[in-house]
């Protein structure tokens, strides 16, 4: 046998009814699943690929109302599409959606076509995305198997092969590609994630006693479902100490643009550097009226380094700024530029900071 010919299972061909059965009576009425919007249904699978749902829901109503097509997205600012990504993280999220809607304007009139290969081939859109836009918008029958879908399929078949193999990804999406109903692909793709948030719990026991599978499910049945899934531990992240500048004059605060490429790409920060390293504020140019101070602490997880923080604040004189920094004054920051969350534990002393300058001026 070819391993383009891999059977299903019979293990599995009983799901989708009980499954769809269960969906049917508990389905959550999310937004993007109230519109076949294929534009709304793509951006909610992006946003919610690193993201909880609770989270997800006014970053989405704001991006859509904001950007309600893909002609709009295609044509947003650079720093206006950041903003209404901030605070979501791993931005480039955010730029390949553009860099999609680009090439969706330029070659298919805007629209997503009805063809799986097209939509697998875009930027930000692997094998999961393309299936769920695929299976949600257009009624292809595609797998859309994610995290939630292989817990529940590893458990239901006292699976042991390492989920962070894509081998073992390829293996689950050609067992789904093979008892996926035609008449109902996006509902079922659905119901097999939903049952993986709200029933086949991933951090703690699931909900055998609620789901409608328990009869079915070797996990369950051996009485220890929380073996599966199997997965590979994440390599150990690099810890880095930085001190975070909070450079404040007349009521605003330096911020600088990050490099086009790398962590955070694009985004304005606080100015900020490796704490092993000698203070840079003299080489930027910069004389404080006060020794600096420290005004907050921080850490921030990234999937490869967390950084552990300072900030030291201090006021400066002169207004003058390195090439392509800029001052931002509270509403700056509101309306403007999009501080990522790795700069968050600063914000209290630094709207403190902004609104006393503003009322003594
Ligand atoms: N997680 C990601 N996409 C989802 C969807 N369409 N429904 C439920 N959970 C999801
Ligand atoms: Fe998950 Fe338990 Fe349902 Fe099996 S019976 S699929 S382990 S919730």
């Amino acid at each position: 046998m070819s391993s383009s010919e891999i059977q299903t299972p019979e293990q599995f061909k009983w799901l989708p009814q009980p499954l769809l059965t269960w969906y049917s009576s508990v389905s959550r009425p999310l937004p993007w699943r109230l519109t076949k919007d294929p534009y709304k249904i793509w951006l909610s699978e992006i946003m919610l690929q690193q993201t909880r749902i609770s989270a997800v829901m006014d970053y989405y109503a704001r991006f859509t109302s904001a950007l309600p097509d893909i002609p709009a997205l295609a044509a947003v600012e650079e720093d206006a599409l950041m903003k209404l990504w901030q605070g979501l993280g791993y931005y480039s999220r955010a730029r390949n959606l553009q860099k999609a809607a680009k090439i969706l304007v330029e070659q298919y009139n805007g629209r997503f076509p009805a063809d799986f290969d097209i939509i697998r081939s875009l930027p930000g859109i692997g094998d999961y995305t393309a299936g769920a836009i695929a299976s949600i918008a257009f009624r292809i029958p595609a797998p859309a198997v994610d995290g939630n879908v292989l817990r529940v399929l590893t458990r239901l078949s006292a699976d042991s092969r390492d989920i962070s193999r894509e081998q073992t990804k390829a293996y689950f999406r050609s067992v789904i590609s093979g008892i996926i109903p035609t008449d109902r692909p996006g509902e079922f793709n659905q119901a097999l994630m939903e049952l993986g948030e709200l029933i086949c719990l991933p951090n703690g026991a699931p909900l055998c006693d609620a789901c409608p599978l328990q009869d079915h499910c070797k996990a369950h049945l051996s009485g220890n479902p929380e073996n599966y899934p199997v997965k590979q531990a994440p390599k150990a992240r690099r810890i880095e100490r930085r001190t975070v500048w909070v450079i404040l004059h007349n009521g605003a605060v330096a911020l600088r643009k990050r490099p086009e490429k790398g962590l955070l790409a694009g985004l304005w920060e606080l100015p900020n550097q490796l704490s092993s390293d000698a203070p840079e504020f003299s080489a930027w140019g910069f004389q404080p009226l006060q020794a600096p101070s420290v005004v907050a602490k921080g850490k921030h997880i990234f999937s490869h380094i967390e950084w552990h923080m300072e900030a030291f604040s201090f006021s400066t004189a002169s207004d003058v700024l390195p090439a392509s920094w800029v001052w931002a004054t509270q509403s700056d920051l509101d309306r403007l530029y999009a501080l990522p969350n790795a700069f968050q534990f600063a914000l209290p002393f630094l709207n403190q900071a902004l609104s006393e300058n503003q009322l003594d001026t």
